[in-house]
Formats: structure tokens, C-alpha cells, sequence
């Protein structure tokens, strides 16, 4: 009988990603995904440490987990992805009942791993190059294949379906070092993949029946300046270019970009190709320059709103979205108010915010005037009410527009799909349609976080 494994992931679309690829990894040494933990002979998280309650969530699952190795005692339990990577061994001491412990860039050799724990090998030993493992570029490890095997670009198909939509990682790692932030230390430095690797996964995730490709990078519009791994100097928007010539893509998509490198060659993308959508996720984390400075952030207030500007004016139906952190050491009434002035002036159709939490390693662990909890509650909340004022105010432009969208999800049809800006729209279907599929609608109801519409035309 086949092992079964099932993985749970926390955190970013990267790890989703890294989950797909764990999965296929784990379905060549003959495991089968199970979608109820409880089932399964090996469970595996997928963590993430950005804040702190991301990381207690993974420990509470772990907890919860000591309990069902007690009812079954052959249950492997694996730690993979920024907690693991953050924690290493320690985890062992904490949560002594976990078998595996896989760093961010270790996880292609879990096939191996499982291997020696099963002849006995202790788990400390097999998790030990945690550190180590850094030097290794990563997606070259996995190209060149296990134990100088052919190239092995095979994107995973997750539970033997490709979605309609499918990430694309592009570039790992990060090397920005914002004073708050623990990727640059959970996923190493920036190191970009080959084109013709991202070329060759997209085209057979499309030949396998994806529809919309999202490219995924911490920083995606310094692709290939910092590249020991790829095999061309070619920037961010050559590789869009590239990847839009694939025929069959029906969307194209991004994430995310730092406001200081975005280049005029990327807005002139939203002129040119066609297939790309007009939604730009673009971070602000704050409205003061005080702030930002503190944060290690490379762009001033003025050049950030200066980038929205110049964006609007290549593709004026953008819509704009961004991360927000409040309460970062040192932030004032006064700072909070520049931030938010800058949701008032850029008027997002949506954001990301969240309660600034320290993180260990990070610079601004250790600086002062740490911010009340109470007041960053505070602040999360006032900015999220307007967020949502400004969200529904943008929505309702959009009502007695027809669209184009894409179908997400059909329920006897009833209908979730979205558009091109990002917007979801649900509607009900007189004719059969699948999750991928493209057709008109026309917007009917504007909500905070939804538009309804009626069905028009294919
Ligand atoms: N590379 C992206 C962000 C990746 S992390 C960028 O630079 O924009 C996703 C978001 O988590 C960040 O944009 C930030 O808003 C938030 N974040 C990161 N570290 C945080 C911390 N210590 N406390 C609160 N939010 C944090
Ligand atoms: Fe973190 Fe800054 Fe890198 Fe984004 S750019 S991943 S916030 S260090
Ligand atoms: Fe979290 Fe690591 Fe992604 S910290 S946000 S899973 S890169």
C-alpha cells in the first residue's frame, strides 16, 4: 500500500509553490496526498515566520499533532519552509516528537532525507547542513536533478489536476534586508532562475491546462542582476515578454516589486503585452519618511507616489494594491497620518495590513519605543475602515461596466470568477463553464470586497 502524506502550507504563494514541488518530490518515492491529516503516515508543514502569529499557528498545529503521533506511533512529522529554516535543530528540543526538519532550500533532497530516516539515521544528523545548504544556488540543485540525473523541470500536479492558475517562482530569496523582515535570513540571498527553465516550466504547465501564470519573486523587478545561476543578463520585463509569446497563456501576472526599481521598461509592458493584467501589487509599508527610513526601505514617500503616477499614465485602468505595516518602533500619530494620507491620495482598491511584530535576527528587533499593542490595534483598524470606505467607493465605478473575466469556481452555477484587475465577480451562468474559462459580464452590485454581475456573453 502507498504511504500518504499529507502537507500543510503557511505562509506566501513561494511556499505554495514549494509545497506543489515537495509533493511531486514525495510522489516519486511512492507517497499519495490525503487531504485529512488524520489519515495520513506523514505530515509535513510548510511554515512561515513573517510575524510572529504565523509562527505560533505552527507551533499550535505541531502541538496538536504530539497528540496524534501518541494514537499513532509510525507517523513521520516534518518541519519545512521559514520556521524551519529560522529555528533548525532547535525545533527538535521544543517539539521533540518531529522527525524531519527541511530548510527553504533543502526540500529537494526530502526523497534522500526520508531515506536515511528510514535506515535509522538520527534526525539531527539528516537535518544538520540547515546552514549550509545557503551555498547552494537553489532550482540549480533542482534542475540538474538528484544524483546527476537528467534535467527534472516537471511542475508538480497537485492532486493529479493542474489548476487553471499556476505560480511560477522566478527568483528566491532577498536581498533588500528591510530592517523588519526575516526573508533575507529564512530564504537566503536573491538568485534568479534560468529563462529558459521558466520558459520550459510555463510551457508545460500550459500544455498541462493553465490558463493564467503568476510570476513569483520577493522583488521580482531585479531579476537577473544578481544571478550566478542564470544564462542571461535579460531584466524583468524581457522575461515578461518571453513568457507572454507562449501561446495558450489567457493571463499573465506578478508579484511582488519594490516601488524603487520599478523601471519605465516594466510600465511599458502594460502598453505592450496584451495578456497582462492590469493590477499592480506594489508595497508602500508606509506613508512617512521617517518610517520608511527606519525600515530600510529604499524610496521616499514622493518617489513612491511619483511611480504611481508614471504607472497610471502607461495603463490609467490599474488597479493598485499594497502592504501596509503599522506600528513600527518609533512610528507617531504624525507618521500614522502620512500613511494614512498616502491610502487617501493613491485611493487602493485593496491592501494588506498588518500590526508590525518583531522578528528574530531582524534590526528592528532591538529598536526602541516599541509601538502599544493597543495603539497598533487601533491603527490596523482605522486604516482598514478606510481601506474598505475607499474599496467600496472604487468597486462602485465599476458597476454597469461589462468585463471580461475568468471562472474560478462553478457551483452548479452559481459562479466565482475574477477580472483581469483583480476583481472577484460572482454571477450565475446559463451555460456550462469550467474553472479557466473567459466571458463578458456585466456589473451589477458593488460590494466591500466583491462585485456581483450578470452574464452577457462568451
Ligand atoms: N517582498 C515583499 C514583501 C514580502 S513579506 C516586499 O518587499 O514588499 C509580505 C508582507 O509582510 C510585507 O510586505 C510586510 O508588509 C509584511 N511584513 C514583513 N515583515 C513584517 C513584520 N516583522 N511585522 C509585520 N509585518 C511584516
Ligand atoms: Fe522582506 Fe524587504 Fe525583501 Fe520584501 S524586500 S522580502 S520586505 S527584506
Ligand atoms: Fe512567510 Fe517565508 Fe513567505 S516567512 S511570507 S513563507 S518567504
Amino acid at each position: 500500500m502507498s504511504k500518504r502524506v499529507f502537507i500543510k502550507t503557511f505562509g506566501c504563494q513561494m511556499n505554495e509553490r514549494d509545497s506543489e514541488i515537495m509533493e511531486q518530490l514525495l510522489a516519486s518515492c511512492g507517497y499519495v496526498s490525503v487531504f485529512d491529516m488524520e489519515e495520513a503516515d506523514f505530515v509535513l508543514l510548510n511554515t512561515c515566520s513573517i510575524r510572529a502569529k504565523a509562527e505560533q499557528k505552527v507551533f499550535s498545529l505541531l502541538g496538536q499533532l504530539r497528540k496524534q503521533k501518541i494514537r499513532n506511533p509510525g507517523l513521520l512529522v516534518g518541519v519545512a519552509g521559514c520556521v524551519a529554516q529560522q529555528e533548525g535543530r532547535k525545533i527538535f528540543k521544543r517539539m521533540p516528537h518531529v522527525d524531519l526538519v527541511v530548510g527553504t532550500q533543502q526540500f529537494y533532497q526530502l526523497p534522500s532525507m526520508l531515506m536515511r530516516l528510514e535506515k535509522g539515521e538520527s534526525n539531527r544528523e539528516i537535518s544538520c547542513n540547515l546552514e549550509s545548504s545557503f551555498t547552494i544556488p537553489p532550482f540549480q540543485k533542482y534542475y540538474l536533478g538528484q544524483e546527476g540525473q537528467a534535467p527534472s523541470p516537471a511542475p508538480a500536479d497537485r492532486h493529479g489536476l493542474v489548476e487553471f492558475s499556476k505560480f511560477v517562482t522566478i527568483m528566491q530569496g532577498c536581498n533588500n534586508f528591510c530592517s523588519y523582515c526575516v526573508v533575507p535570513h529564512t530564504r537566503g540571498r536573491e538568485v534568479s532562475r534560468r529563462i529558459s527553465d521558466i520558459v520550459e516550466e510555463v510551457t508545460l504547465l500550459v500544455s498541462r491546462g493553465a490558463k493564467e501564470i503568476t510570476l513569483l519573486g520577493q522583488n521580482v523587478n531585479s531579476y537577473g542582476s544578481t544571478n550566478p545561476v542564470a544564462d542571461t543578463t535579460t531584466g524583468f520585463a524581457d522575461l515578461l515578454r518571453r513568457v507572454a509569446e507562449i501561446p495558450g497563456i489567457k493571463r499573465l501576472r506578478f508579484t511582488s516589486s519594490n516601488p524603487q526599481d520599478l523601471s519605465a521598461c516594466l510600465m511599458q509592458c502594460f502598453k505592450d503585452i496584451d495578456i497582462l493584467c492590469p493590477h499592480f501589487h506594489l508595497p508602500a509599508q508606509s506613508g512617512s519618511n521617517s518610517v520608511l527610513k527606519k525600515m530600510g526601505r529604499k524610496y521616499t514617500r514622493e518617489l513612491y507616489l511619483e511611480k504611481v503616477e508614471e504607472l497610471r499614465s502607461y495603463c490609467p485602468e490599474i488597479a493598485l494594491s499594497t502592504d501596509i505595516i503599522v506600528g513600527f518602533p518609533g512610528e507617531s500619530d504624525q507618521d500614522f497620518e502620512q500613511t494614512m494620507g498616502l491610502l487617501r491620495t493613491v485611493r487602493y482598491h485593496g491592501s494588506f495590513s498588518f500590526k508590525y511584530s518583531d522578528r528574530p535576527g531582524t534590526r528592528s528587533a532591538d529598536f526602541d519605543q516599541k509601538v502599544d499593542e493597543n495603539i497598533k490595534g487601533e491603527r490596523l483598524q482605522c486604516f482598514q475602515k478606510e481601506q474598505d470606505r475607499i474599496s467600496l467607493e472604487r468597486n462602485q465605478e465599476m458597476v454597469d461596466r461589462t468585463m471580461e473575466v475568468m471562472i474560478e469556481h462553478n457551483q452548479d452555477g452559481t459562479i466565482k470568477s475574477r477580472t483581469s484587475s483583480n476583481h472577484i465577480v460572482h454571477f450565475t451562468s446559463p451555460l456550462p463553464m469550467v474553472p479557466g474559462d473567459l466571458c463578458q459580464v456585466r456589473i451589477t452590485h458593488a460590494g466591500m470586497h466583491s462585485l456581483n454581475g450578470e452574464y452577457c456573453s462568451m
